[in-house]
This record gives structure tokens, C-alpha cells and sequence, in this order.
């Protein structure tokens, strides 16, 4: 059954994109608790653009410092098999992120979505470890209705070019000129590839995080989000109402390390994710 927003979002948005294949495949996989790793390593190498992508991300500082890993099935063992689902989510997803009018824009939100992504597991790590890997993936895709909306409906350029322009909110201006926003079609996207709740619900919400079900990863993202934004890293500085630092089970001083680190090691994380 669709919700009337969701009549609302199909009507204009015809082109809701499927999973990407090698995603949905390491999802199925996983799903299996006896899952073969021999079979998950021979899914992942039929893709040489993720398969080089896990490679540098295992000898990468976002995982480890120092390693020097050179296959994939030492790569897999070693990044551990949830990583792994998320980068093997996170790189085919990229496709996605490319082929409009507009590739400015594409990678603009790619990038975006990629630091969020970044900043949101790291500050997870010191929150609750436990919810890191799912803290990237929906850092990742928090935006994704944003790229929907570009590649479906001709009059959301503009609208991208005004909230670059003038600095304005995406989700303000979607409000006021569509009736429904990102959030709404990034939530619909969710459900319809069959991710747990959690990952619609806090998509749903990232601009407003107290609405949420289940507010904790609603409120990392909307605090990464912002802090990207504000470090210039997306298509407008503007802050959300919802932003605000102390939101966040986490002092100050950890949160300012997180921070530093993530600026420390953006730059070479980026090469893996092709920005
Ligand atoms: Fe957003
Ligand atoms: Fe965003």
C-alpha cells in the first residue's frame, strides 16, 4: 500500500532506479548465516572497479593504518564482512550518482554524500561501535532522493542552482515548490529495495530528527550533513534548524578529534570513492 506522499513522489518521479546488481547480490549472500565465502569473493571480483576500491580501502586509514593487503580474499577477511556489504553498497552505488543533465551537480552530492558518510562512522565509532557500519550507509544514501529528483523531473535543476546560488535549503525550497522533498523520495527508494526500516526511517527524518522512530542515526546524520555543509563539502552551506552539536551523545573534546581526523584523512579517503 503507498501512502498518499508516496502516490505524490511515483506520479512525478517515474524512474525509481533498482539496487545495484553486485549490491543486491552480497546483500542476498549475507542474508544466509552459512554463507560461503568463496562464493561472496567470487560475486565481488566480477566487479573489477569495486574489487580495486576494497583493495585500497583495506590499506586505507579509515580501517587500519598500516597494513599491506593484496588480494581480495585478504581483503575481505581482513575489513571483515559488514564492511565489506557496505563498500560493495557504497561503490556500485556511485553509479547511481552520475548521468544527469548536470554532472556538476552529481558530483557534488556525491562527494556530499560520501563525507557525510565519513564523518557519521567515525563519530559513531565513539558513540556506539556497534552502529557504525550502519551510521556510513545512511550518511551515503541520505541525499539519494536528491539525485532521483534531478534525473526525473527537469525543474529540480533549477532548484539545485538556486540553493547554490543564493545559499539556500534544498528541503525548504523542494517544501515549497513540490510538496514533498529528498527525504521523502530517499525513504521511498529505501523501502523499495527491501532495507531494514531503520535505514527509511532515518532517511525520512535527517532533516528532522525528532520526528524519527528511532532518532539516534537521524541525528548523526543530520549532524554530519551540516558539518559537511559547512565545510563547504556539497551544493550549499546552508544549516539546517535541525543542527545542533549537543544533540549528540558525545563531549566536545572527542567530537573535535573526530573532526580532525576526518579532515586528516578525507583527502586520500576520496581517491577510493573516485571524487
Ligand atoms: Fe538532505
Ligand atoms: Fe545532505
Amino acid at each position: 500500500m503507498m501512502t498518499g506522499k508516496e502516490e505524490q513522489i511515483f506520479e512525478k518521479v517515474k524512474d525509481i532506479p533498482p539496487m545495484p546488481q553486485v549490491a543486491s547480490k552480497v546483500i542476498n549472500i549475507l542474508e544466509n548465516p552459512d554463507f560461503s565465502f568463496a562464493e561472496l569473493v567470487r560475486v565481488i571480483s566480477k566487479d573489477p572497479s569495486v574489487t580495486a576500491s576494497i583493495l585500497k580501502m583495506a590499506n586505507s586509514a579509515l580501517f587500519a593504518p598500516k597494513n599491506d593487503i593484496t588480494n581480495l580474499t585478504q581483503a575481505i577477511s581482513f575489513l571483515g564482512v559488514k564492511n565489506v556489504k557496505n563498500l560493495v553498497i557504497t561503490l556500485s552505488t556511485k553509479s547511481l550518482f552520475t548521468g544527469s543533465n548536470t554532472p556538476f551537480f552529481d558530483n557534488k552530492i556525491w562527494e556530499h554524500s560520501v563525507a557525510t558518510a565519513i564523518i557519521s562512522r567515525i563519530v559513531v565509532l565513539n558513540i556506539d561501535k556497534k552502529k557504525a557500519e550502519e551510521a556510513f550507509l545512511v550518511g551515503l544514501m541520505h541525499d539519494l532522493g536528491q539525485i532521483i529528483m534531478l534525473k526525473s523531473m527537469p525543474e529540480y535543476e533549477n532548484l539545485l542552482a538556486d540553493a547554490f546560488n543564493e545559499n539556500l535549503s534544498i528541503y525548504d525550497l523542494e517544501s515549497e515548490r513540490m510538496g514533498f522533498t529528498h527525504s521523502d523520495v530517499g525513504a521511498y527508494l529505501m523501502k523499495k529495495w527491501n532495507l531494514p526500516p531503520l535505514y527509511e526511517n532515518s532517511i525520512a527524518y535527517h532533516h528532522k530528527p525528532a520526528n524519527a522512530d528511532n532518532d539516534f542515526l537521524a541525528k548523526i546524520v543530520c549532524y554530519a550533513n551540516n558539518f559537511t555543509k559547512i565545510n563547504n563539502i556539497g551544493v550549499t552551506r546552508n544549516i539546517d534548524k535541525c543542527y545542533y552539536q549537543k544533540m549528540l551523545e558525545i563531549d566536545e573534546e572527542t567530537l573535535s578529534e573526530c573532526e580532525n581526523f576526518f579532515f586528516e584523512i578525507f583527502e586520500n579517503e576520496k581517491e577510493i570513492f573516485n571524487l
